[in-house]
């Protein structure tokens, strides 16, 4: 018997409205204008809308990051309900039908593959690519005929978990047939708009070889309410303030050792990061490289002056008041302030430009204005010397400057520094065997420094701070009554404590349709609640239908992933549910924007505003974790499963990561969890590849936001990446699980693997919960008798295996104080 929140009727929860106005003020704040010659903003008109996007507008990735809503607003439907109308509707019509024949067809092709299902195969699978496909080409002749002098065109990709995109025409490049349509647009009509409906950057040259583009939008990938965003941003209703939140490269080729991305592909493979700390706009700031478009960069409808008001150091805090002004005189809209810092080269070489600080303005009119106070901690101007082991500030001159993206900037201010400091004694963690050879900065002045106009100065007093010295080993807390509760239970017990129930698993007793994760039930008895892990990071991934039968057991309706729908009906018949006789239950969520886009509006608020939402409707349908934030670092913009991340740059990475969580944990029992820790930037062979990567460039970029996000938010859990770093998988790297997470930055809450992490071939379960793991999912049978037999034969110590029970029981105990009377209150 299955017990379940799901819902006895599809009639509309007061949730869904509360979760698309959240959805749709992200969408609109993280749309970015990239051009824009005063064609928009535009007031409802007729208008000729093309490209795939526009009828079948992709609203996020595949993969684990998948949403399932009740409806997605595409571009069409917005357009019309803003008041468009659109002279290419039985076009729309047809592609509509088009694409459902190719994806039939796709399903069809790839199902016959499974007619001999391997191992292999079934890993094929999660990386099968499903392409829009091409709609007819646009023609002078239809063109003229549409009475209008206005065309949208709309660009779409889709991209996802297990496989990486690539540098061709379909992926990363346009098609020729794309150019050509947009050739005969920008020909034919006055005013060409394009829009990418995209989750990462795209070549954009064209925009050099055709004359007559007039407007580029980046929708991004908008979730469910992406369409109605939309028609917001092109009518003017909502003024543009998203800004890039990771730069547009000028062609591939421009991409730092884009060559060797994702071509580490046998079993021992090694990534190597030799770019090192040089990873997006740090490496174009740096090397003098100017992009298509920066990190930061995204116009707006109105003017804005921002003006440092004034500055102080508090503490160990710098303090910016800084005053921003609607400059124009028509459109009401946000403003993004950006403080960069130039930090001096010392022993150690620094990027010419790096994000120490940002906030986002309130809705100003034109004339008013608004002073924002951002505050930076010292630490945002450190370096890691690995020599050392020691986060420094290296004497001398730290500029502080303003600026509408990672190019444009003013310095505003001035730090002094005499002599270096250390604010951190570290211990080398996670270093590389061999050195990694990174990119040398050439010895440039630099550009910015404080010129005619007086700034203010401010001397760091070094003797005013103190250096912080880690210590490793220590139990950062003390869990004495859990203690007792663990000492009660056999190893068996405690040992199903720590594993998942598989991925088919065992869900008797309370059940969330679409979770990914169960927690044993075996243990209810001694009052020790199972729970439920959903994935995200768009929303929550629940079952939209699903059918109860006569013994109470819930299967699904609809496929649980689109990847679901090409399994052949040898595997998945046992997996639905009967629709026409059984009880159906409804579960509907929202289906937000993706990362990447939250990342855009540089709106910390939308971000809590966004994980209070999840954390709504977790606890409206008893889901306990949510498989959220992902926030490894986009180093490449092919990386597959780059719409789930946020940024190339850790702080807006790890400052998002932390509203995110804010809001979710702000509902009791209702937990976030960081994923996937850590370096895991890219999809080719993540359960193999080796990161190589120089513990500078480990520290300050890609560890550097989980620790943010840890320090500031006390996420209740974390999940260990599928990858290795420097040669030692994520999930069984003591170094990384304990000494970094637990001993440097006090985390306390679980440390999960990801799916199918361990297990033969790939990480092992024993060394895993030794390194630090708690909770090893989706778990199962095989992963219970390896810990089982590791504890008889001493590859599992019992101290390890207590440990993580205490983890897991601590925050099993605190989200479900209540399982069993709720799921009697809600079985009806
Ligand atoms: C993904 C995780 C996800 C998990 C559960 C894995 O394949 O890497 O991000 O949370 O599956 O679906």
């Amino acid at each position: 018997m299955q017990t379940t929140y799901a819902h006895a009727s599809d009639e509309p929860t007061t949730l869904e409205p509360k979760g698309r106005a959240v959805a749709r003020a992200i969408a609109a704040e993280g749309i970015v204008l990239l051009e824009n010659n005063g064609t928009l903003p535009l007031d409802p008109c007729r208008i000729a809308l093309f490209g795939t996007g526009a009828e079948m507008t992709v609203t996020g990735g595949t993969g684990s990051g998948e949403v399932n809503v009740r409806h997605s607003v595409s571009v069409r439907e917005g357009l019309e309900a803003a008041g468009f109308e659109i002279a290419t509707a039985l076009r729309l019509d047809a592609y509509r039908q088009k694409w459902h024949a190719c994806r039939t067809q796709f399903i069809a092709d790839q199902r016959a593959k499974m007619r001999k299902p391997s191992p292999r195969v079934l890993g094929e699978l999660i990386a099968m690519e499903f392409r829009h496909p091409a709609d007819d080409p646009v023609t002078t002749l239809e063109a003229e005929a549409l009475q209008t002098d206005t065309c949208v065109y709309v660009i779409a990709r889709q991209s996802g978990e297990g496989v990486d995109r690539t540098d061709e025409a379909g992926s990363f490049r346009l098609t020729e047939q794309e150019l050509a349509d947009l050739r005969v647009c920008a020909h034919s009509f006055s005013n060409t708009i394009v829009v990418l409906n995209v989750g990462a950057p795209i070549d954009l040259s064209f925009r050099h070889d055709i004359d007559g583009i007039d407007a580029i939008v980046l929708m991004g990938q908008a979730g469910m309410e992406g369409g109605h965003a939309l028609a917001d941003i092109l009518t003017g209703v909502v003024c543009p303030s998203g800004k890039l939140a990771v730069t547009w490269p000028e062609g591939y080729a421009q991409v730092p050792f884009g060559s060797s991305f994702g071509t580490a592909t046998h079993d021992n493979a090694r990534a190597t990061y030799a770019e090192g700390i040089f990873v997006g706009y740090r490496y174009y700031t740096s090397f003098d490289v100017t992009p298509a478009y920066p990190f930061g960069y995204g116009l707006s409808y109105t003017s804005f002056t921002n003006t440092l008001s004034s500055i102080e150091l508090a503490g160990t805090n710098v303090v910016a008041h800084i005053d921003v002004r609607n400059t124009g005189d028509a459109y009401t809209g946000k403003h993004v302030v950006q403080m960069y810092a130039h930090c001096p080269d010392g022993t150690l070489a620094k990027e010419t430009h790096r994000l120490i600080g940002f906030a986002k303005t309130r809705t100003l009119t034109p004339g008013s204005s608004e002073t924002v106070s951002i505050r930076i901690p010292l630490d945002a101007f450190a370096s890691y010397d690995e020599q050392q082991a020691q986060t420094v500030l290296e004497p001398g001159n730290y500029d502080i400057m303003l600026g509408s993206s990672a190019h444009e900037v003013e310095t505003v201010a001035r730090l002094t520094l005499a002599t270096r400091i250390v604010l951190e004694q570290h211990r080398n963690l996670c270093a590389s065997a061999q050195p990694v050879c990174t990119l040398v900065k050439p010895n440039r002045p630099h550009g910015e420094a404080a010129g005619q106009q007086t700034i203010p100065v401010i001397a760091i007093d070094p003797t005013s701070i103190e250096t912080v010295t880690h210590t490793y080993g220590k139990t950062s807390k003390t869990y004495e009554e859990l203690e007792q509760l663990v000492n009660a239970l056999s190893s068996s017990q405690m040992v199903s404590l720590c594993v998942g129930t598989g991925l088919l698993g065992n869900k008797d007793g309370f059940s969330v349709p679409g979770a990914v994760g169960h927690t044993t039930t075996k243990l209810r008895n001694l009052g020790i609640p199972n729970i439920e892990l959903c994935d995200g990071p768009a929303g929550i991934r629940l079952q939209r239908r699903s059918a109860v039968d006569a013994k109470g057991a819930i299967k699904p309706i609809d496929p649980p992933l689109s990847l679901y729908e090409v399994l052949p009906p040898l595997i998945t018949g046992h997996l639905y549910g009967d629709a026409e006789h059984d009880k159906i239950v409804y579960q509907f969520v929202t289906g937000f924007p993706t990362a990447s886009m939250l990342a855009q509006t540089w709106n910390t608020e939308l971000a809590r505003h966004m994980g209070e939402t999840v954390g709504s409707e977790m606890a409206a349908y008893g889901v306990t974790y949510w498989l959220a934030p992902a926030l490894n670092i986009v180093r490449n913009p092919l990386c597959g499963r780059n719409f789930e991340y946020f940024s190339e740059d850790p702080l807006i990475s790890g400052k998002m990561a932390a509203f995110v969580t804010r809001g979710v944990q702000q509902t009791p029992g209702c937990y976030a969890c960081l994923k996937h820790f850590a370096a895991n930037n890219q999809e080719t062979n993540r359960n193999f590849v080796s990161s190589e990567i120089d513990e500078r460039a480990l520290r300050e970029i890609y560890l550097r936001g989980f620790e943010i996000a840890v320090r500031e938010s006390n996420p209740a859990s974390i999940m260990s990446a599928y990858n290795r770093i420097n040669g030692v998988y994520c999930s069984e790297s003591a170094e990384l699980l304990t000494n970094v997470l637990r001993d440097e930055w006090g985390f306390s809450g679980v440390v999960m693997t990801d799916w199918l992490a361990t297990g033969r071939g790939r990480s092992n379960e024993c060394r895993a919960l030794e390194a630090g793991v708690d909770l090893i999912m989706p778990g199962g049978n095989s992963a219970h008798i390896i810990l089982a037999i590791g504890l008889l034969t001493g590859k599992l110590s019992r101290r390890a295996l207590k440990r993580a029970c205490t983890h897991v029981l601590e925050k099993a105990l605190a989200a479900r104080p209540n399982l069993a009377k709720s799921i009697t209150r809600h079985h009806e």
